[in-house]
């Protein structure tokens, strides 16, 4: 991005503004910057060392958006994982055509096209949280192993995308979503629901090693999943479980 696109964004943000080349993670940098406003916004690049959930990697393939937003609360009313999902349906917003995989996997088709990785470190009464969003905007292409299950907005609509507006954008949407967030998940559930294609299916669900299929039938009001198995409803919580497609990556 060059100048005129970073003064563009510039003009959005309502914390401060850190801009790197290449840095290591945007949410580490973040978190590095406690000290910097409440909802400030890191953007970079390119990741050396990206992360994702699941103490994974995030691939950092150039052409990617990397970006984190940090909060200040003073009081989070609402559950802080449940903020993850209102970061997916901010970059779901942004994206068109994008749906989610529940919790927080944005996608394309039926590929991986952005992921969330929230990140909250707690001082006493206050915390800071890092919100992490990876999309995968003009990537060419990705490594082998990620092929099947990774797609780019570039690769699906053979669009070449303006980084700087949709780091806008999903800035924006985000911190529109935050505020509806403090009175609850509640308020954005809906919405969310209408975007996530685990709903309404059956699904693969994985814990302690054990897969098990199950009818995805709702997200409640804290932004976990409602799963039936004969006849009996488990709620299950994004930290505990893995959700699979039957039918392959997200369906
Ligand atoms: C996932 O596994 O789906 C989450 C991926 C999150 C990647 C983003 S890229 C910007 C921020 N910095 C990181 O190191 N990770 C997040």
């Amino acid at each position: 991005m060059n100048k005129k696109d970073l003064d563009r964004i510039r003009t959005y943000v309502e914390g401060d503004f850190f801009y790197y080349d290449s840095v290591g993670s945007t949410n580490t940098e973040a978190m590095r910057h406690t000290d910097a406003k409440d909802k400030s916004l890191f953007i970079a690049e390119k990741q050396t060392n990206g992360r994702g959930r699941k103490n994974r990697s995030w691939e950092a393939s150039s052409g990617g958006i990397y970006m984190t937003i940090l909060l200040k609360p003073e009081k989070i009313s609402g559950d802080i994982s449940a903020l993850t999902l209102a970061a997916g349906l901010a970059a779901a917003r942004a994206i068109p055509d994008a749906m989610i995989k529940w919790p927080n996997d944005i996608i394309l088709g039926e590929k991986k096209v952005a992921g969330i990785l929230t990140e909250t470190r707690i001082f006493g009464e206050s915390c800071v949280i890092a919100v992490g969003i990876g999309i995968n905007a003009n990537n060419k292409a990705f490594s082998e192993d990620l092929e099947d299950k990774a797609t780019s907005i570039y690769l699906y609509s053979g669009n070449v995308q303006d980084k700087a507006s949709l780091i806008s954008k999903v800035y924006c949407e985000f911190l529109e979503l935050y505020e509806d967030f403090k009175s609850g998940f509640s308020k954005i559930r809906e919405e969310y629901s209408k975007k996530c294609i685990t709903l309404n299916r059956e699904i693969m669900v994985i814990s302690d090693g054990k897969e098990r299929v199950m009818y995805a039938s709702s997200i409640n009001e804290k932004g976990e999943l409602l799963v039936v198995s004969d006849g009996k409803t488990e709620v299950i919580n994004s930290g505990e479980v893995s959700v699979r497609g039957l039918l392959g990556y997200a369906k």
